[in-house]
């Protein structure tokens, strides 16, 4: 369709929600429980207000940086996200076309729709990262970290959120599963519980997740690839360092979108708190709620590295495939390059936290 008149992830959020089906709709726009945390995702990002620097050359903008070494035009990437070919047939591979035509990471998940390999072939300069969800069947678990290392992933990006999986209320009376013409494209070629089974992989798969998961099985992960590894779902300063003498690399503070435990802070809420207690040891992701340039610029105000967008490239994607999602990452670099300038800031890399403020009671 024509994506002319769309300026901003709202507009895609919006078309996409009229075009989709009910059931995809919900699947990907849900938060768990009563989406008290979903909304604060978005909503906290709202009450931070910007002390702009006036008087600046902002001719020369810098929005590159580096995430683990490799650098990214500019620091918003793709967080992952299951079941991308519910949203557009060539799913995962048109995200991935998309982030690698702007120079930035894809990260996919475990639950992607386009596999590992096939990604690697088309797009061997694609950032890539892997997703984990580290499975009961830790024989199963090495495979995957295999293929991730075969397929040039440059880091692992273990889900610690997840013991159990949040309770989508629409999942359920939507009955959700994944249709029969789609599979989980990594495991296909894996021995697993999901060959056997012909109807519901979607809940198949959910079994197939280790919820006796501590600290000590990061550790073991660390000692079975090079790769570096991050935590993906701290939300507190303690688990964070937790993370970190795990020998995790780079922390990834994340509430899952508000699909997980309802009722968590906002990600930009708790950034401060993690961001103090890693004090300069790691970098620091974050995701959760970010809708424009403006969000973006805050997170790095309050010491994130980058941040990573879920929802919003799926909106881009069901709207208008690889473009979409390309128009969607366009607009969030572009809202954050003039957003930087009209703040007089002029490096990513050097974002100030007297940048932000919270909102003054008049
Ligand atoms: C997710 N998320 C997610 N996280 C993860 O670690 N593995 C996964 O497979 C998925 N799958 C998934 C599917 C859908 C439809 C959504 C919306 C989210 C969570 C995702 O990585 C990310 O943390 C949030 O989406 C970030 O919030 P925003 O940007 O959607 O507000």
């Amino acid at each position: 369709m024509a994506t002319n008149s769309l300026v901003c992830v709202n507009d895609y959020e919006e078309q996409a929600l009229s075009l989709l089906d009910k059931r995809v709709r919900d699947y990907y726009s849900c938060g768990a429980d009563d989406g008290q945390t979903l909304s604060d995702n978005v909503a906290d990002f709202r009450r931070l207000r910007l002390r702009p620097r006036m008087m600046v050359d902002v001719s020369n903008i810098n929005m590159k940086t580096t995430l683990l070494g490799q650098e990214v035009a500019f620091p918003v990437c793709v967080a992952p996200t299951g079941i991308q070919k519910l949203a557009h047939p060539d799913g995962e591979l048109a995200t991935a076309r998309a982030s690698a035509s702007l120079g930035t990471c894809m990260c996919l998940s475990t639950g992607s729709t386009v596999s590992l390999g096939e990604l690697a072939e088309n797009l061997p300069e694609l950032l890539l990262w892997f997703q984990l969800y580290v499975c009961k069947d830790r024989d199963l678990t090495r495979q995957l970290v295999k293929q991730a290392e075969r397929a040039g992933c440059k880091a692992l990006v273990v889900t610690v959120d997840r013991p159990e999986q949040g309770t989508r209320r629409t999942s359920i009376t939507n009955k959700f599963s994944l249709p029969l013409h789609l599979s989980f494209k990594n495991l296909d070629s894996l021995k697993s519980p999901l060959q056997s089974s012909q109807n519901n992989k979607y809940a198949v798969l959910h079994t197939m997740f280790d919820n006796t998961l501590t600290w000590e099985d990061i550790q073991w992960l660390t000692t079975i690839t090079n790769l570096p590894v991050i935590a993906k779902g701290v939300l507190t300063g303690v688990d964070a360092v937790k993370a970190l003498e795990s020998g995790c690399k780079a922390i990834y503070v994340s509430n899952h979108g508000g699909r997980q435990l309802d009722g968590v802070c906002s990600t930009i809420s708790v950034l401060s708190e993690v961001v103090k207690a890693v004090n300069g040891r790691a970098e620091v992701y974050l995701d959760g709620g970010v809708r424009t340039g403006t969000d973006v610029l805050k997170a790095l105000a309050l010491g994130a590295r980058a941040v990573f967008v879920g929802r919003p490239p799926l909106y881009g994607l069901a709207v208008a495939g690889e473009e979409g999602a390309r128009n969607v990452l366009t607009i969030l670099r572009n809202e954050l390059k003039l957003a930087m300038q009209l703040s007089g800031v002029t490096d990513v890399q050097s974002v100030s936290r007297d940048l932000v403020t919270y909102r003054a009671s008049l």
